[in-house]
């Protein structure tokens, strides 16, 4: 399909987590960002497979995610959810993820939920919030798909972050009672925050989050296919925007505030989505 495919071990890999979970038939995945690796625990009769297991999966090696597959129930309905992604900033590539996103759909998956943490850039929007991205900007420069052939390479994101799963959870928001925010995810390469300067220019943009993942997988996933929806747990406000330094430690423990909204918003619209 394309020259970097893994297409081979996407299906070995698909085979063999078929073999571990029985008669489960996820056609629904989730990848779970910083700190927000314990949703997985929320899986009923879930079963755990380390990426190790499988070939072309990422080695995970920042703290906070875990590099495992948790298959199970969520809400009645079969998941996968993936505890730990590759960063662009961990290696330089940014199509990381594509056996991962290949191994899913060899495996019947065809929904795509992101979740990462993120910086605010509205004042107004603070640590603990979460915002459904409707769409990004990517300033790393960078694109999944570049060295790929083929006309499918010319991937149309428009709508990239379905505007039917969006309506989704904007329901599942309303019917938790659960503040969504909504915004543009602006990527940045990482693993250094952004200057006060870089988050001034983000906002000037017309981005309301800035974070270093999810954007080369939702390119990925798109040019395969997949419907594709993304929620942002806003861990801090943007560089220079408040008193505050910025860490990994500090992200991971502000996920945890945004963890339980998630999750709520999570468990209802797992029932709707497709
Ligand atoms: N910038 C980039 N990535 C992030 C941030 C941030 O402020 N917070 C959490 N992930």
């Amino acid at each position: 399909m394309t020259r970097k495919s893994g297409r081979k071990s996407a299906g070995g890999n698909a085979e063999r987590i078929r073999s571990q979970i029985g008669d489960r038939t996820p056609s629904l995945a989730i990848i779970l960002g910083s700190g927000l690796g314990s949703l997985a625990d929320e899986l009923e009769e879930r079963v755990m497979i380390p990426y190790a297991e499988l070939s072309g999966w990422p080695r995970v090696g920042v703290a906070g995610h875990g590099g495992e597959l948790a298959i199970g129930a969520l809400a009645g309905r079969d998941v996968v959810m993936l505890k730990g992604r590759a960063h662009y900033y961990e290696h330089g590539r940014p199509d990381g993820m594509r056996t991962p996103i290949e191994t899913l759909l060899h495996l019947g998956v065809r929904t795509l939920v992101l979740t990462n943490a993120a910086g605010s850039l509205r004042p107004s929007v603070g640590a603990g919030s979460v915002m459904l991205i409707t769409d990004h900007i990517v300033w790393s420069g960078m694109n999944p798909l570049i060295g790929d052939e083929g006309d499918g390479r010319f991937v149309d994101l428009r709508d990239a972050y379905d505007p039917a799963l969006c309506e989704i959870f904007r329901r599942a928001a309303a019917a938790t009672k659960t503040m969504l925010h909504e915004g543009v995810y602006m990527w940045f390469s990482g693993p250094s925050f952004e200057t006060p300067a870089e988050i001034r220019a983000a906002r000037i943009l017309g981005a309301d989050a800035v974070g270093m993942s999810t954007v080369p997988e939702v390119i990925l996933a798109r040019r395969l296919g997949l419907q594709v929806a993304a929620l942002s747990a806003i861990t801090n406000l943007g560089a220079g925007m408040a008193e505050e330094r910025l860490s990994h430690a500090h992200t991971q423990a502000q996920a945890e505030r945004a963890r339980h909204t998630l999750s709520a918003v999570l468990r209802q619209a797992v029932k709707e989505l497709p």
